[in-house]
Formats: C-alpha cells, structure tokens, sequence
C-alpha cells in the first residue's frame, strides 16, 4: 500500500462517482411521474454518490493508505447496490412493466456496466494486483470501445429526427466504433499471440484518431445544445458526461502508450 494507491483510488472515485451520480439523475429523468418509489430510489442514489465524491475531494494525499482501502470498500458496496438497482430496472422495461418511460434498455444496460467497470476497478486496487499491461491493454479497448459505440447510438436516436445531417454523423460513429470494436475482439481471440508490442501500437494509434473525433464531436453538440441551437431530448448534462469519458478513454490510451515506450 503506497501512495500511489491513494492517488490511483481517488481518482477512480473522483471520476466515476460523479458519473454515477449522473447515471441516478439521468435514470430519474426518464421516470413515469406515478414511480415515485423508482424516482425515491434514484434520488437516494445521487445523495450517496454526491456524498462519495464529496469525500473523495476532502482526503489529502498524504492520507493514510488504510483508510483509503476503508473507503474502497465502502465505495465498492454503494456501487454493488447501484449496480443492482440498474439490472432490476433494465429487467422492469424489458418485460414491459414501465410502457411509456424514457430510458433506451441499452442505456440502462450500458450504465450498469460502468458500474461494473468501477465495481472491478475499486477490488483490483484493494488487492494490490493490476492486470498484466498487455492484457490491460486489450480489456480496457474493448471496454471502452464498446462504451463510445454506445454513446454514439444514444446520440443519434436522442436527436431530432429533423437534425438528419447530425444524426447522419452519429450514425457514421456508430459504425466505425463497431467496426473498432469487432477489431480489438479479434486482437483478444488472438490472445497471447496477438500481444506483441507492434499490434498494440497499431490499435492505439488507430483507437486514438476515432476516440479523438467522437469527443470533438461530443464537444460540438454539448456546446449546440446548451446554446440551444439544435433540436433533441438530450439534457444538457448527459452531452457533457459523455464527453468526460471519451476524455477519460484518451487518457487511458495515453499511458498506455507511455507504458509500451517505456518497455520497448
Ligand atoms: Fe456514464
Ligand atoms: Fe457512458
């Protein structure tokens, strides 16, 4: 336990405790106004992330490293029950018990699975034990990959259907992540032989230039609708949240890049 521990641990939660917190006020948002129990439950959601985060930014760096693995673990356990709260929804909407609420199945789906992401994360850091970089390299891809393909998917169908050409750009997103996806499910296959230093390169590099124009994007249309210049139901706040983690995405790839440098 050392502080590179610490610094890891509090800036995974700096960051994903307020996406869940988002993820609560979004899932709230798409509520009938009748599920006060579901509208209860979220809002109980979004004070415990709030409360999370909060504490993130009150720990100094020279906190003691048990304490963060206190904290850890408390995380992980508010994550569990967010995680569970998302799967019983998503299981609400697919067997029909919620006709008329507003949010997509996939996005459901989709923040439970940053849930788990964030889940996985908190018990690597508490065990001490990180995942070899060449595997590392090709999880975290195929993650994320698979994240971006979504976001540009819930873009294009929370657009207007009248903005055609940016709805036409989403799409084109869509596919290109899909395609950026199915690759690196196929550098995975090919495991271990596939992880050579010069393959990784190569996906980075070619992750990175898509990763780089789906944020531009991203940045575009959260300026548009804030400025109200186009048409969609999306919140202001959900155009900014997908933005952050195409950021965030970049900076993974960045110190991967860094770390095969480093090594070759
Ligand atoms: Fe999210
Ligand atoms: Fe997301």
């Amino acid at each position: 336990m050392s502080d590179r521990f610490v610094v890891q641990s509090l800036d995974e939660i700096r960051f994903w405790s307020r996406i869940m917190k988002e993820h609560s006020f979004f899932l709230r948002l798409g509520f009938r106004c009748e599920d006060t129990q579901l509208i209860n439950e979220a809002n109980h959601f979004y004070r415990v992330f709030e409360g999370i985060e909060q504490r993130s930014h009150s720990f100094q760096g020279d906190v003691d490293p048990t304490t963060i693995q206190q904290f850890n673990i408390e995380v992980h356990s508010a994550v569990s029950h967010i995680w569970v709260f998302k799967r019983r929804i998503l299981d609400l909407i697919l067997t029909c018990r919620l006709p008329g609420q507003n949010n997509f199945p996939l996005l459901v789906d989709h923040t439970s699975r940053e849930a788990n992401y964030f889940r996985n994360r908190l018990v690597e850091l508490n065990q001490g034990k990180l995942e070899p970089l060449q595997d590392a390299i090709i999880d975290e891809n195929v993650f994320f990959l698979r994240i971006m393909a979504d976001h540009a998917k819930f873009i294009g169908h929370l657009l207007d259907p009248s903005e055609r050409k940016l709805v036409e750009q989403a799409r084109e997103f869509s596919h290109d992540f899909d395609e950026l996806l199915y690759q690196a499910k196929e550098l995975d296959f090919m495991r271990p032989q596939s992880q050579t230093a010069p393959l990784l390169t190569q996906m980075l590099d070619q992750n990175k230039v898509s990763v780089k124009s789906l944020r531009d994007f991203k940045q575009t249309a959260r300026d548009l609708i804030e400025q109200c210049k186009i048409k969609s139901i999306i919140h202001p706040l959900l155009a900014d949240h997908v933005f952050r983690e195409a950021e965030r995405f970049l900076e993974i790839i960045d110190m991967f890049e860094a770390a095969l440098n480093k090594k070759s």
